[in-house]
């Protein structure tokens, strides 16, 4: 689904600094005056105690061997100093999974703006439905264990993607969560892709994805139902992110009657459980209200 020259990028990128970490974690082994295996053929030993410019004087272990006349040495760095240097990787190696989750959220270039802080209070719902995003996306993990999800549902130009945008960024942010946010059509299409004779995914490959996410955002619900394999999709989705506890947040113009009509009340019922809300946007559009700064 996503740009596969980026994935390897990001990729090739995260596993170089896994080797560096690696690296670092026998560097401060030495540092903290340990002689690992690979470091065992060196047979002199010797402690001095030597000043770091930052940390001032650490206990230095040097490793000597002679080897055909030639003299082997290995001194040992400064413990803090390699300290700070393994939380700088593992910081470098966090912000490139964020990028990469980021690339692949499927947040469009119009959406792109959204986030929690830029986000008006219109009203007091909104402030409900704000807060309760914001607590969502804080606890993802726990509610994701127990498969909670969201519906947001209410009339157009609400702030209901914006909401859900700046809610997938938070748990990419702060949970490093993949996250996907699509719409049923996108999701239809992608499926109905593999029915040719030459698809290179199967149908099985498409629902996977979308049932394996850590949390997927399914926008325009009840829109345009056209056929029955179309419920058949979505409701196989669904209810497998539902069976293996991940969670869903659906998003939807129609009313809470008319959405358990529309993808049938087995699904919101399951949808319900593990104490997912509805938050209802019932108020007129921001995009014609003018409020916008
Ligand atoms: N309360 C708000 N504060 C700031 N921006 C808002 C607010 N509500 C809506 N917007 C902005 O207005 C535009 C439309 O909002 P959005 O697409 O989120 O509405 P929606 O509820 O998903 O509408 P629709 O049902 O038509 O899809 C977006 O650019 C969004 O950033
Ligand atoms: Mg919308
Ligand atoms: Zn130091």
């Amino acid at each position: 689904m996503s740009n596969f020259y980026f994935q390897n990028q990001y990729q090739t990128k995260i596993s170089d600094l896994s080797a560096r970490l690696r690296e670092l974690d026998s560097t401060l082994e030495l540092a903290n005056g340990v002689i690992s295996t690979d470091n065992r053929w060196y047979t002199g030993h010797e402690k001095k105690t030597v000043t770091c410019e930052l940390h001032g004087d650490f206990n230095q272990t040097v490793l000597s061997q002679e080897v055909r006349g030639r003299l082997h040495t290995l001194e040992s760095r400064c413990p803090d100093c390699v300290v700070d240097e393994i939380e700088a990787v593992k910081n470098e190696q966090k912000q490139l999974l964020v990028d990469r989750l980021m690339d692949d959220a499927g947040i469009t270039p119009r959406f792109q703006h959204c986030e929690f802080s830029n986000y008006e209070v219109v009203n007091k719902a909104a402030r409900t439905n704000l807060n309760a995003c914001q607590s969502y996306a804080k606890s993802f993990p726990e509610l994701s264990k127990k498969g909670t999800g969201l519906i947001l549902i209410g009339k157009c130009g609400t702030g209901k993607n914006h909401l859900a945008v700046a809610l997938a960024k938070e748990v990419i942010r702060q949970h490093q969560e993949s996250v996907r946010l699509t719409d049923v059509m996108r999701i239809i299409r992608a499926v109905k892709s593999t029915w040719g004779k030459n698809a290179e995914r199967t149908e099985a490959d498409v629902i996977d994805y979308y049932a394996s996410l850590g949390l997927l955002i399914i926008d325009e619900v009840g829109v345009q139902y056209g056929s029955d394999a179309e419920k058949i999709i979505l409701f196989q989705i669904i209810n497998d992110r539902y069976e293996n506890m991940l969670p869903t947040i659906l998003i939807s113009n129609l009313t809470m009657p008319q959405l358990s009509e529309s993808i049938g009340e087995r699904l919101t019922d399951r949808m319900s459980e593990g104490g997912g809300s509805v938050l209802a946007f019932n108020w007129d559009s921001y995009r014609q209200s003018g409020v916008k700064a």
